[in-house]
């Protein structure tokens, strides 16, 4: 049965959903991931390598596992997490205390910050929750300053048909039952895979950023196929340099 709202009602769904599951959210991530989510974070903060000094932005930051990363990476630069799930936000606050990163409350197609505004963006696992893909790179575009960078973590498909099946049946069958197990809202972790499944593979994802203007854009498989990691760049003005 399709727990997948229809596209009028995702944002409100989305938003009382992640507000149902915050509490367990950073359990039930690394029960599921086998802890390896820590590491893709990791992974796409090293592919745009913020440097130091820079201002980072990390959109659908919920907990803010993304925070303590690029607060490290941008030292005395800053660190902002948006997101529009206030209860996913405060889940998170103890994670970034003392590291100078901090939270603000924003929709990802509306984001409250002024256009060229960031040196590096990153997004996980956010893409698919929002109503219009292209909408969300289009406005991470304009608050990125010309020559910054954007990574993009989000679910995928792997291409090895053997593990395709194995996937699709440890996220379709195990997880939800993981979650009941875990006290955790079964719904929102069937939510999970559904909305991985309507999610654009990772060259038409690549397509979508090329669209919304990001350029240099590549991507890669993490997580045996499970994950994709893409990057793209924000085409600096001439005479500008790189960030
Ligand atoms: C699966 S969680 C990912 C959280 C975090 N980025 C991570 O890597 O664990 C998705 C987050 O995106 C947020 N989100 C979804 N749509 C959003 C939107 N339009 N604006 C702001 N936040 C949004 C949700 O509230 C939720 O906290």
């Amino acid at each position: 049965m399709s727990v997948l709202p229809p596209p009028e009602e995702k944002a409100v769904y989305v938003e009382r959903m992640f507000a149902r599951i915050a509490p367990g959210y950073d359990r039930m991530n690394g029960v599921m991931t086998f802890g390896m989510d820590r590491g893709w974070r990791e992974i796409a903060v090293h592919a745009i390598a913020p440097p130091v000094g820079a201002r980072a932005l990390d959109v659908g930051t919920g907990t803010g596992d993304f925070l303590p990363l690029l607060a490290a990476w941008t030292r005395e630069g800053s660190a902002v997490g948006v997101d529009f799930t206030l209860p996913m936000m405060q889940a998170g606050q103890a994670k970034v205390g003392g590291t100078g990163a901090r939270f603000v409350a924003g929709d990802a197609l509306r984001l409250p910050f002024a256009d060229d505004s960031f040196d590096a963006i990153t997004t996980g696992f956010t893409m698919r929750n929002v109503v219009d893909i292209g909408a969300a790179f289009r406005e991470m575009l304009r608050v990125a300053r010309p020559g910054g960078a954007v990574a993009c973590l989000e679910v995928a498909r792997p291409r090895n048909l053997l593990l395709r099946l194995g996937h699709g049946l440890y996220f379709q069958r195990v997880v939800p039952l993981l979650a009941r197990a875990l006290g955790a809202d079964p719904t929102a972790y069937t939510y999970l895979p559904q909305s991985a499944q309507r999610f654009p593979a990772p060259a038409a994802l690549a397509q979508i950023m090329q669209e919304a203007g990001w350029s240099d854009v590549r991507y890669q498989l993490l997580g045996m196929g499970a994950v994709a990691l893409h990057v793209g760049r924000k085409r600096a003005r001439s005479g500008e340099p790189q960030a």
